[in-house]
């Protein structure tokens, strides 16, 4: 069997070179399907490690976090259309700091702002960026809240395609609007919401022949499935009890899914983990819909300082579902504040994230205050994105020291030694 793409919801299949982003009978989202690799358990463990060990010295495809994995991401693909940085290999970090204000014993961070443009976005931009090559793209495109769009910007000047990137105007941070004209992506503020620059996104792709790089695209979503991979791998294929992520669009709640299921059904580990997705009090439609039994899909005008993912009506809605369903997984969403708080306990132990990302360790902490997760359960939280990535937002918890709960003001003073050696009293003192 060669790769195809298959619809979810009807079962059409189209070839791997098409760019319908759509199943074009009944619009369904798409998923690649390929040939399952013939080894199995232990002997496919034992090929990944091997590569694994050896990626210091590795270059090409063998360097990247997610070409390791390559039988379970795009088994057929020629390295030499490969467009790598490479990406991945992102640390898997302890913090006690963290793990008690959590209130669980063992809490382990995957940290994917480490990836080259800050966020896990690279993971699945490398396949999508690949496969735009492969057939022939004359241009790729994205719609974003500012990951997707910097990651986009990067592997499109990589591979020398031109990059139209569609961003919320006013409502993305500063270190990603930087990237994205940095990397030389034509960028447009669209006035409206993410939700709207999507939309336009889908029919500029379909309407105008570009390449569309969403997440909607299954081939970004095979690449995404390598976080999942390689923490299981980084935690020698023993499953964690749970792993929580922050979630807007959906797409990487659909690609742990995805990873996780196979992992099982090709032996890599013995049990599910089960996923708890984090929203944003104020952009939590999946959240409502989630307490509800999934009855109903719910859209929302969305509104949280996590600009990330501050989404309405997410695109991989369906496929969320079954991934809460089959892993026995929960949906929560935290306030901003909460969001925030987290943040300042992440960034003070030194590991430091952006704020969509935090909300991973505040849902933990939810989750831990229901007595859903237990103290002595393994959690792993995914941090998606780069501390530096939204500084505007950083500096302002820390400036109102008055209103914030972990605040760390800065102190302007005079030019001179007394000043610091009173600054130093007073910080001495305050511990
Ligand atoms: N965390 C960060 C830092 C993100 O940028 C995103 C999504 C998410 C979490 C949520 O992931 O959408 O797959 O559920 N950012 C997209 C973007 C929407 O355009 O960069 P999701």
């Amino acid at each position: 069997m060669k790769t195809v793409q298959r619809c979810d919801d009807c079962g059409t299949e189209l070839g791997p070179g098409d760019t319908a982003m759509a199943c074009p009978k009944c619009e369904g989202l798409l998923s690649l399907v390929y040939e399952a690799p013939a080894e199995h358990g232990e002997a496919l463990r034992a090929r990944f490690d091997s590569r694994a060990s050896s990626v210091a010295a590795a270059t090409g495809v063998d360097a990247s976090g997610v070409w390791r994995f390559r039988e379970l991401v795009l088994p057929d693909v020629d390295s030499a259309d490969v467009v790598t940085h490479p990406e991945g290999n992102t640390p898997l970090l302890a913090r006690d700091s963290v793990a008690q204000w959590c209130g669980v014993d063992t809490l382990l961070m995957k940290h994917e702002g480490a990836n080259p443009t800050g966020s896990f976005k690279d993971r699945g931009m490398t396949v999508a960026v690949t496969q735009a090559r492969r057939v022939g793209a004359s241009a790729v495109a994205c719609a974003s809240t500012g990951n997707t769009s910097a990651s986009l910007a990067a592997y499109a000047a990589h591979a020398r395609l031109p990059a139209l990137v569609l961003v919320p105007s006013g409502q993305v941070s500063l270190g990603k609007l930087a990237q994205s004209l940095a990397y030389g992506a034509k960028t447009l503020l669209v006035r409206g919401d993410f939700d709207a620059c999507l939309r336009l996104a889908r029919d500029a792709a379909e309407k105008l022949g570009v390449y569309l790089a969403n997440s909607i695209n299954p081939y970004r979503i095979a690449g995404q499935k390598t976080i999942g991979l390689e923490l299981l791998q980084q935690l020698r294929w023993r499953a964690p009890d749970w792993i929580v992520l922050p979630a807007g669009n959906l797409g990487n709640t659909s690609a742990f899914g995805a990873a996780l299921r196979e992992a099982v059904a090709l032996g890599l580990i013995e049990r599910l983990p089960r996923i708890a997705a984090v929203q944003a009090s104020g952009a939590a439609p999946f959240a409502a819909s989630y307490r509800e039994g999934f009855r109903e899909r719910h859209t929302v005008r969305a509104d949280t300082v996590a600009t990330a993912i501050k989404i309405g009506d997410p695109a991989s809605y369906s496929r969320a579902v079954r991934v809460i369903r089959e892993t026995n997984g929960v949906v929560l969403d935290v306030p901003d504040a909460a969001i925030l708080d987290a943040k300042a306990i992440v960034d003070a132990s030194g590991v430091g994230c952006e704020p969509a990302s935090a909300a991973s360790i505040a849902g933990t902490r939810e989750l831990v205050s229901r007595g859903e997760i237990k103290r002595g359960e393994r959690v792993v939280a995914v941090l998606t994105g780069h501390v530096l990535k939204d500084p505007g937002i950083l500096l302002d918890y820390h400036k109102e020291a008055s209103r914030t709960k972990y605040a760390n003001a800065p102190t302007e003073i005079d030019a001179d030694l007394g000043a610091v050696e009173r600054v130093l009293k007073l910080s001495r003192t305050a511990r």
